[in-house]
């Protein structure tokens, strides 16, 4: 906003800063003096970073009569937890300044898990760290921990108590032992900050079901269907199978509360900055117990605006940027990771080093399961080829399965370019993946199949939709080692097409799904469970077997991961597709330090043939050092590719 040209803001914001400080450091003064010399340094980032923390904040909240309170809290949280901040997570904030780009290294290597499916409780996981050690991770996403609700909580995505560790796992006390351990090795652990919503149970929801005004203000609650239906108009139904509509009638509360996930998770009204600042402190709080990586989940959805589908508003950037702005000032080792499964043009405005600065791929993923069913790779290509990069010191997080379901979010302009018909080819890759198709080797679960929409995700694990379940069933071993060589294709190009690499625990030793699930009555209707396996550690025994397909699975991964590491061309992100004139070959360059890459994948269950120099003028005439097989290959009479095989030439 401008005043006869002149931006208030900037001058505003000092103002505020020279009258609040002063007072808040009088207050806290005798906590300030032992640590002078790391405060000044407080100070500087926080000099350095206000003016854009007032702007977000006078964007979101200026209008409201008590913006000078806001700021002032706000101020006031940033330095009362830069004072918990514990002494070992100060120098770390120091060394992450040192190296802000730390994560861009080839050494990143990450895995999630859920604690209770690993290792059933917190403290056990430092018994594991021999065995992230040998998989060469540096990087642990564990799943939600908090104390939620004890009948259905989705996967612990309903948080009561982000202070809180579920019982059943440990305490925080075990979380901040265990990131300390791993940080020890050398691994940053992950977590989910779930702060679109709290569960009913949330001793906000619990103040706001007594009565108490300011806490009915933390949620959007309407006494009758008046605003919620002209909401309703413009929304998408999230989980369809679950129920219809984004509101649900509370008995407690007497009124209808907006719940866009399942009916026990109450979306948060960030329009309020009492909000705002609450769960800015529960950030901070996980930052202080050694958190590095927040995954921020659900961003698309923090801000509604009667009139829209109240998704990717601009409003919801500006609440991640403050969030980013308080992290550099109070926690600057702490990154951000977007959990936006939208539309490729919507997941990358959330990329950026002032808002998250890591991002999941859903499009990359999505559309590797695309190719491999196809056997077609020109979508992939093409869409690569145009939405891959990412802003300066940002990257994405290739994942190929998580804890969640797989949905067809590729844009419908991309699939037509490339001649395909986008709803047509939706529904062909649901039912492909479903084992639908005749032919299909897939096993993978429906998820929340929408009536209205014809829209279908897909659960279930790598393996086993990758047709390694369909071939363990028939003992057929050449369909086994066909599943397994389409298993490291995908994995190959994970770690190799720049970005961090996330593994989903089981993935390293060939898990296929667990159908369990479906005499658990908590768990029957949410078919997502069918990936969320226990780990089988007798199957760590067969590790140590040199036949077993376990052992095989994790022999190649841990290859791929330590082969990657020696590879300085697979640092960051940089990547160029290449043109390879062979819609089964999907092929990229790579290079970085004087060293390049080319990875050439064939996608086709039969062998495929390429005139290398043809993508690449550079590559030698006679034969290229294949840095996968560590074997030379002949060129000269083209490059010569057998089903779902890979090089990755050094040239
Ligand atoms: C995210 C999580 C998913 C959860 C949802 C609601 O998308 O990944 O598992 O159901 O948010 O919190």
């Amino acid at each position: 906003m401008s005043n006869g040209g002149h931006d208030w803001k900037p001058e505003q914001a000092r103002k505020s800063l020279r009258r609040l400080l002063p007072e808040l450091e009088e207050e806290f003064a005798s906590q300030l003096e032992p640590v002078a010399f790391d405060w000044h340094r407080f100070k500087n980032r926080l000099n350095r970073e206000w003016e854009r923390l007032f702007s977000y904040l006078h964007e979101l909240y200026g209008w409201q009569y008590d913006f000078h309170y806001t700021l002032e809290r706000v101020l006031r949280s940033l330095i009362q937890s830069w004072l918990e901040r514990p002494e070992p997570l100060r120098r770390l904030d120091e060394k992450r300044e040192a190296d802000p780009e730390w994560f861009q290294s080839q050494e990143m290597v990450g895995i999630v898990l859920y604690v209770d499916l690993f290792s059933d409780r917190l403290a056990k996981l430092k018994d594991h760290i021999p065995y992230f050690k040998k998989l060469g991770l540096t990087y642990l996403h564990l799943m939600p921990l908090f104390v939620s609700p004890h009948g259905e909580n989705d996967g612990g995505y309903a948080v009561s108590d982000y202070r809180s560790i579920n019982p059943d796992l440990g305490s925080i006390d075990d979380l901040e032992e265990v990131t300390a351990a791993l940080r020890d090795e050398g691994i940053s652990v992950v977590l989910d900050l779930v702060f679109n919503h709290t569960s009913d149970e949330h001793q906000w929801a619990m103040r706001a079901k007594a009565g108490d005004p300011d806490f009915m203000a933390f949620y959007f609650t309407f006494p009758d269907r008046e605003l919620p239906d002209q909401f309703q108009r413009y929304l998408r139904d999230i989980f369809p199978e679950a129920r219809a509509g984004s509101f649900t009638w509370d008995d407690e509360l007497g009124r209808w509360v907006w719940t866009t996930f399942n009916s026990y998770q109450w979306d948060l009204n960030y329009a309020n900055a009492e909000v705002f600042r609450a769960m800015a402190e529960e950030m901070l709080f996980l930052a202080n117990r050694g958190v590095e990586v927040l995954r921020l989940d659900a961003v698309a959805f923090l801000w509604k605006r009667l009139g829209t589908d109240c998704e990717n508003q601009p409003e919801a950037h500006t609440i991640i940027r403050a969030f980013n702005a308080m992290a550099r000032i109070a926690a600057p080792a702490l990154l951000f990771k977007s959990e936006a499964i939208v539309h490729p043009n919507e997941v990358i405005r959330y990329v950026h080093p002032d808002e998250c600065q890591l991002s999941y791929n859903p499009l990359l993923m999505a559309l590797l399961w695309e190719a491999l069913a196809t056997q077609d790779v020109r979508l992939l290509a093409h869409s690569m080829r145009t939405r891959y990069r990412l802003p300066a010191g940002c990257a994405w997080i290739n994942y190929l399965r998580c804890h969640d379901d797989i949905g067809w979010t590729f844009d419908d302009d991309d699939a037509r370019s490339v001649g395909i018909d986008p709803r047509a080819h939706r529904r062909f890759l649901s039912q492909f993946y479903t084992g639908e198709i005749p032919g299909s080797y897939a096993r993978g679960k429906k998820f929340q199949q929408n009536a209205l929409t014809g829209d279908v995700r897909v659960a279930g694990t790598l393996s086993s939709l990758a047709g390694l379940e369909d071939a363990l069933e028939r003992n057929d071993s050449e369909l086994i080692e066909r599943s397994v060589r389409r298993i490291t294709l995908l994995m190959g190009i994970q770690v190799s097409i720049g970005g961090l690499p996330l593994l989903y625990a089981g993935d390293e030793y060939g898990m296929v799904n667990d159908y369990t699930y479906l005499t658990d009555p908590r768990k029957v209707k949410d078919s997502r469970w069918v990936h969320r396996c226990k780990k089988r550690w007798e199957a760590q025994e067969d590790l140590a077997d040199a036949d077993t397909i376990e052992w095989r699975f994790f022999r190649e991964t841990s290859k791929l991961f330590k082969l990657r590491k020696q590879l300085p061309a697979l640092y960051d992100g940089g990547m160029e597709v290449v043109d390879t004139g062979n819609p089964h070959l999907f092929a990229y360059l790579r290079s970085h330090a004087e060293q390049r890459l080319l990875v050439v994948a064939n996608f086709s269950e039969a062998t495929q043939t390429s005139d290398a120099r043809f993508m690449l003028p550079s590559v030698p005439e006679g034969e290229a050092l294949d840095r996968l097989s560590g074997h030379r290959v002949a060129l000269a009479d083209g490059l010569v590719l057998e089903h779902h095989r890979a090089v990755w030439l050094e040239l």
